[in-house]
């Protein structure tokens, strides 16, 4: 078991089940509706706790009584929250539309992301992994390297989910980089074989760990040979929301476990298709 701190956000999720897509202009009704804790370091801390470690999240939570559902969700995984600063503002809300394969997200922000003296004021001797959201980059810059200084032998893994500007400052941060293939093909990478090595390139310090949906994950390390497990998807796919998240957690969880490269591809696969088969994280 692990103490693992993940810093992030935290969303409220309003997931509306649909039979099918809206149209434009189109009203219709939808066949259900969750309102639920989400935010990728938030799950990837759930998801975690589920396999026996000791996480806690670390991110600004909004100073209301909508914030109760996410303090809820947390409490009952077990996912300590207590470091949170309190700001005024709405919780991060996601309205999630499900149809079948088809996904959208939006969402609405208005509070302020973390600030580099919030994450300091933490005694980090306490961890044994920290993980990142790769988001507001100059102050998860000054994180790393507060932490890197402080706590030299500390390991760090970094989400590369979405391309943000300036994000490339922090591909040499960590010693685990946990990409999207949204991510890659931002970089004009169709294939995660040639994505791989060019992301090593920039990042020759750190592993490289890719998710690449319905064709599994891929990986590369120091040994520069790429490693690939084919996704394990349930006989019935009910729920992919997360899947990402739950993807990272079991590398990280692997990666804690000192496994080879392909057996942390596999298992966390297997934990990802897990998810896709149950609603939420209770799997
Ligand atoms: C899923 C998720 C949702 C959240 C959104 C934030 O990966 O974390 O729970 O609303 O993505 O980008």
């Amino acid at each position: 078991m692990s103490r693992i701190l993940l810093v992030g956000t935290v969303t409220l999720d309003l997931v509306f089940g649909l039979e099918h897509y809206p149209q434009p202009d189109e009203e219709m009704r939808a066949s259900s509706l969750r309102t639920c804790r989400g935010g990728n370091a938030a799950n990837t801390a759930v998801v975690l706790a589920g396999l026996g470690h000791s996480p806690e999240f670390l991110g600004v939570l909004a100073d209301v009584p909508e914030t109760a559902v996410i303090e809820r969700d947390f409490t009952n995984h077990g996912v300590e929250f207590e470091h949170c600063p309190r700001l005024p503002g709405h919780p991060p809300t996601s309205s999630i539309y499900l149809a079948g394969p088809q996904r959208s997200i939006v969402h609405y922000r208005d509070l302020p992301e973390l600030a580099a003296d919030q994450f300091s004021a933490l005694d980090l001797g306490q961890y044994d992994w920290l993980h990142f959201e790769g988001r507001n980059v100059e102050q998860v810059a000054l994180m790393v390297a507060h932490a890197h200084t402080n706590f030299p032998e500390l390991p760090v893994s970094l989400e590369l989910e979405k391309a943000r500007d300036g994000i490339e400052r922090l591909f040499g941060v960590a010693q685990l980089l946990l990409c999207s293939r949204g991510f890659a093909r931002h970089y004009g990478f169709d294939s995660a074989q040639e994505f791989l090595p060019w992301m090593q390139g920039h990042a020759p310090q750190a592993d490289v760990v890719v998710a690449w949906g319905e064709s599994g994950a891929y990986g590369i390390d120091g040994a520069q040979s790429i490693c690939h497990a084919p996704a394990q998807p349930p006989s019935q796919v009910r729920d992919t929301l997360g899947a990402g998240d739950t993807f990272n957690a079991g590398v990280i969880n692997a990666r804690l476990q000192a496994q080879t490269l392909n057996n942390v591809l596999e298992q966390a696969c297997r934990l990802a298709g897990r998810k896709c088969g149950v609603y939420g994280f209770d799997f």
